[in-house]
């Protein structure tokens, strides 16, 4: 086989079978095919698409590039959740416990933030000492004792993803359906799990901007899926504003802490809960949504999310008095109010912009090797559909330098788009994708 004569098909729009696929992969993991074929193979996918046979040979030829977990070793149903990525989604650190809490058990792989989004792993590092990078055996341990884990993704996992990714993203090749759904799901289906939930972000703050677009990622995730026999099940959410009212790492950390006092914001709340059903009910322990619902609520309710979050941390080596006593977060040394200069209701926001405010203040990674400060960030006073009057605060920015505070001021107050009525109501959850 020659990867040129793979080149020649794609390009003419001809299909490549699982073979030549696997031939592909597994040379170009090996460091076999050069990276400037690999483009060429890309771009050809990019301009004449994968059908259904294609993308599901690319993801298990990805997904067997490297180490398959094993989790059997762990009795009952593994569940896994997964988002493509948004401002201010800090869902894993409140759902794992709440789910976990409920008795089902999560296995979770999860990487840090690039560009506008954060990573659950830089979040997490908030806790004083908190480590993902643990042994696969303490990872396997761990979920068997208390019933979650997170760990960094290894190298060992699905190589050739990584390998392509890096290759995608610099050759303008990395917004292709089939690439990225096979992208994600290689990832998933090697770490392990039984089930997987998919959070499939949709609007200004996130990669999918378009609703129809994020719709069909998710039908491919879920067909990829289950075809592979896990359970599949993907919602496709709102990302037309940051999610909760918190974006940077350790101010996320502690609304995520709040939500599990039972105090945090409406729509972060409902998305947990939804995605926490889901979770249940994949994980067999609870029947229907009704039943997940309840357990779910009486878990908040009853503080046991909340001590399964400091269990989790000290597991991980982090400090969990933490969890109880958020001033021993990482804080920032300047806070400053931004305030409205004129009245109206809050029409729009441009999301992403809001995650390149947190950037901009230190929260995030222009490059891969940036560090970033945890205590950094903004918590939003105002969203979208909020009646404001002059003078109201808009937003509470924290930051630790003067110069980067007043960039990320300037940003923030264009980022912000009024109107003279209330806009119509956007709902969170927008579809929910099963088979
Ligand atoms: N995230 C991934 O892991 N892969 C993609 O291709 C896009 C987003």
């Amino acid at each position: 086989m020659r990867m040129y004569d793979l080149i020649m098909k794609k390009r003419n729009g001809g299909a490549l079978d699982r073979e030549e696929i696997e031939y592909m992969v597994t040379e170009y993991t090996a460091g076999n095919i050069p990276d400037y074929q690999m483009s060429a193979m890309m771009m050809a996918v990019y301009f004449t698409g994968m059908n259904e046979e294609e993308t599901a040979a690319l993801t298990m030829a990805m997904a067997h590039s490297g180490d398959m977990i094993d989790l059997s070793a762990i009795p009952g149903v593994k569940v896994d959740k997964h988002s493509t990525g948004g401002v201010g989604d800090k869902t894993s650190i409140a759902l794992v416990p709440m789910v976990a809490a409920c008795g089902v058990k999560i296995a979770k792989m999860s990487g840090r933030g690039l560009g506008h989004t954060g990573g659950t792993i830089d979040k997490l590092e908030s806790f004083p000492g908190f480590t993902t990078e643990i042994s696969s055996g303490h990872f396997i341990r761990q979920v068997k004792d208390i019933g979650a884990a997170i760990m960094g993704q290894t190298a060992d996992i699905a190589p050739a993803d990584k390998k392509l990714y890096a290759l995608r993203d610099v050759t303008a090749t990395v917004d292709n359906m089939s690439l990225i759904a096979s992208s994600i799901m290689s990832k998933k289906l090697a770490s392990g799990a039984d089930a997987i939930v998919l959070d499939v972000k949709t609007g200004s703050g996130a990669f999918m901007k378009k609703e129809q677009d994020a719709y069909a990622l998710a039908q491919e995730m879920v067909t990829l899926g289950t075809v592979a026999g896990k359970q599949t099940i993907a919602i496709v959410s709102n990302m037309d504003q940051p999610l909760g009212n918190a974006v940077g790492n350790a101010l996320e950390v502690e609304e995520a802490i709040e939500t599990l006092r039972g105090k945090g914001p409406d729509d972060f709340t409902k998305l947990c809960l939804t995605l926490g059903t889901y979770m249940l009910i994949a994980g067999k322990m609870a029947a229907d949504e009704k039943e997940a619902g309840q357990k779910l609520k009486q878990v908040i309710e009853s503080g046991s999310a909340l001590n399964k979050l400091a269990e989790f941390v000290r597991a991980q080596g982090g400090n969990p008095q933490a969890v109880y006593d958020t001033s021993l977060l990482p804080k920032a040394s300047i806070v400053e109010e931004v305030v409205s200069g004129q009245s109206g209701y809050i029409g729009r926001i441009d999301c992403d912009e809001i995650g390149v405010c947190s950037l901009l203040l230190g929260g995030g990674r222009e490059t891969k090797e940036s560090s970033i400060d945890l205590s950094v960030g903004l918590v939003l006073r105002k969203k979208v559909g909020d009646p404001v009057s002059e003078g109201d605060t808009l937003a509470v920015l924290y930051a630790n330098d003067r110069d980067r505070l007043r960039a990320a001021k300037e940003r923030f107050i264009k980022a912000y788009h009024f109107s003279d009525t209330a806009p119509a109501d956007v709902p969170l959850i927008r579809r929910v994708v099963r088979k």
